[in-house]
């Protein structure tokens, strides 16, 4: 078949019931392009691209290329077109090596040793575009940034022209991602095009020629990446200004609030997750934990709040030992936490949203007169919450599960601070959130941080680590690779840390 040197989708749309996810869209990209496809959460991006790719039947629309309409009925209707796809979610098989998982997806494999010819194309693929990587290792011994070269290379092997991206960077630490942009570039000067899905735009301003902006499904703008600065794209995404800055006034280390002394934790699969930390939070601070998630994180902030059991060590607050108490001791004792997984453990799906809006502490005596649970005050908390944290809702007699991810983490985060805790544990708390409640939820932490409060927030997007704490501590393996006041702390210096170098800089830090 042709290369594909011009590639064209008109008047896309697609609908799941009553959502319109891509509505009317217009796309076009050239041989040696990288097209960015910005849009927030829940925009269309995905499926507009496993339209292309074939996962998803279109509704209306026509994809041509070279001028030719074409049918794209399953993916390997794509590939044979030359598309290919890099899901945001691999598809290896981990204890196969590198070289087995490409060979399992290739067509015209030759029957006899099928991997001496994947590692004769992977030889080739490092030589042209920069793509190294060891046929013989197994999956499970790469890094998420050398898995995702080997489904790049499983792409290319199977013949793509054309390249789909969905959040590559999503898992990649700030120095992976350079890489892989420079094996974009090399990619598309040798006439190869890729369209590259975002929502950060400096991402999309660095590596793209070209931009296409979704917002609600439909286009909200295109542009040369030259031509726009962030503001602009930020306009077009959200469809209202954004201030990029918010202002972190310094303030005094109050007084030390939680005191975790070489706590040990062990992991779901008998391994050991957090091999020995060492950290201190204080009134009016935001400690921030940053790192490529499964690297202990979420077993650290499950044993501080009471989730998980520590073999060593202590957790100590305010003065009082909690090492392995109960969630609910620890609750009581003024910890509060925005779970990572906040549909999961953060709330009850079919219970109305007043009574979510006061789960865990329907104890409380403002809530309960003897026996019996308070109704009147429950609600009046409740509609408060809302009021002040911005929750749009259509009645506080709907149950949760109807909401937006954003409206449930405004209104988790706001039972949560409307406890007067002494330390809130927040775990990724804008993540999947669009700009609008992003910028909204990192205020209010700061606002209570200025408040007094005393803030533990792990965050793989190291923009708001950066933004919010001041303090960073980088976690790898398990361990704390160092502590950074944020003021002395550069990206390169944390991503290093993330990927288990240390910089000359570091300081302190728990072993
Ligand atoms: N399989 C599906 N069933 C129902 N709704 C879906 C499905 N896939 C996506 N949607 C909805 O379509 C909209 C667009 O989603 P998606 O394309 O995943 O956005 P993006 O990738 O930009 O975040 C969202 O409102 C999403 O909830
Ligand atoms: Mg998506």
């Amino acid at each position: 078949m042709p290369k594909i040197e011009v590639l064209e989708m008109s008047n896309i749309s697609k609908s799941f019931h009553t959502t319109r996810a891509n509505h009317r869209v217009n796309l076009r990209i050239q041989a040696g392009e990288i097209l960015g496809l910005l849009g927030e959460n829940g925009a269309g991006k995905t499926t507009l691209m496993n339209i292309l790719y074939g996962l998803i039947p279109v509704d209306e629309g026509v994809i041509r290329i070279n001028g030719q309409a074409v049918r794209i009925e399953s993916p390997r209707d794509a590939i044979d077109l030359g598309i290919g796809m890099v899901h945001q979610h691999f598809m290896l098989i981990h204890n196969h090596t590198v070289a087995e998982n490409i060979a399992l997806g290739l067509s015209d494999a030759p029957f006899l040793s099928p991997c001496r010819h994947v590692a004769r194309r992977l030889e080739e693929f490092g030589r042209r575009f920069g793509l190294k990587i060891n046929p013989q290792e197994r999956i499970w011994q790469l890094s998420a940034g050398e898995q995702q070269r080997v489904e790049i290379v499983k792409a290319l092997v199977k013949g793509a022209d054309l390249l789909i991206l969905d959040e590559p960077t999503s898992v990649l630490t700030p120095q992976e991602t350079e890489e892989l942009f420079a094996i974009l570039r090399r990619m598309a000067a040798e006439g190869h095009s890729v369209i590259f899905i975002s929502h950060k735009l400096e991402e999309i301003l660095s590596i793209c020629h070209r931009v296409l902006v979704l917002r609600k499904g439909e286009v909200a703008g295109k542009a040369e990446t030259r031509d726009v600065d962030k503001r602009e794209l930020a306009r077009m995404m959200v469809g209202r200004e954004i201030i990029f800055r918010i202002e972190r006034p310094h303030l005094e280390q109050g007084e030390m609030v939680l005191d975790v002394e070489d706590l040990v934790v062990p992991g779901d699969r008998q391994q050991i997750a957090v091999r020995g930390v060492r950290f201190q939070v204080f009134r009016n601070e935001i400690f921030g934990i940053a790192g490529v998630s499964g690297n202990g994180q979420r077993e650290l902030i499950e044993a501080v709040t009471g989730l998980r059991k520590a073999t060593e060590g202590t957790v100590v607050l305010g003065g009082q030992n909690i090492t392995n108490a109960s969630a609910r001791v620890v609750a009581n004792r003024g910890i509060s936490h925005v779970p990572e997984e906040r549909i999961k453990f953060g709330i009850v799906p079919n219970m109305f949203v007043y009574e979510n809006a006061v789960l865990k502490q329907h104890r409380r005596r403002l809530f309960s007169r003897v026996l019996f649970l308070n109704y009147g005050s429950i609600r009046k908390h409740a509609s408060a919450i809302i009021e002040r944290f911005n929750v749009s809702v259509p009645t506080i007699d709907t149950p949760i599960k109807n909401l937006s991810g954003g409206n449930i983490q405004k209104l988790i985060l706001g039972r949560e601070i409307s406890g007067r805790p002494a330390l809130l544990v927040a775990a990724h708390p804008t993540y999947g959130l669009d700009v609008g409640a992003t910028e909204y939820i990192r205020k209010q932490l700061l606002q209570k941080r200025e408040q007094g409060l005393a803030v533990l927030l792990v965050s793989e997007d190291l923009e708001e680590i950066f933004e919010l704490c001041d303090r960073i501590a980088v976690m790898y393996e398990g361990r704390f690779m160092g502590i950074l006041p944020t003021a002395e702390a550069t990206m390169e210096d944390v991503g290093l840390m993330m990927a288990g170098s240390q910089p000359g800089a570091a300081v302190g830090g728990g072993e």
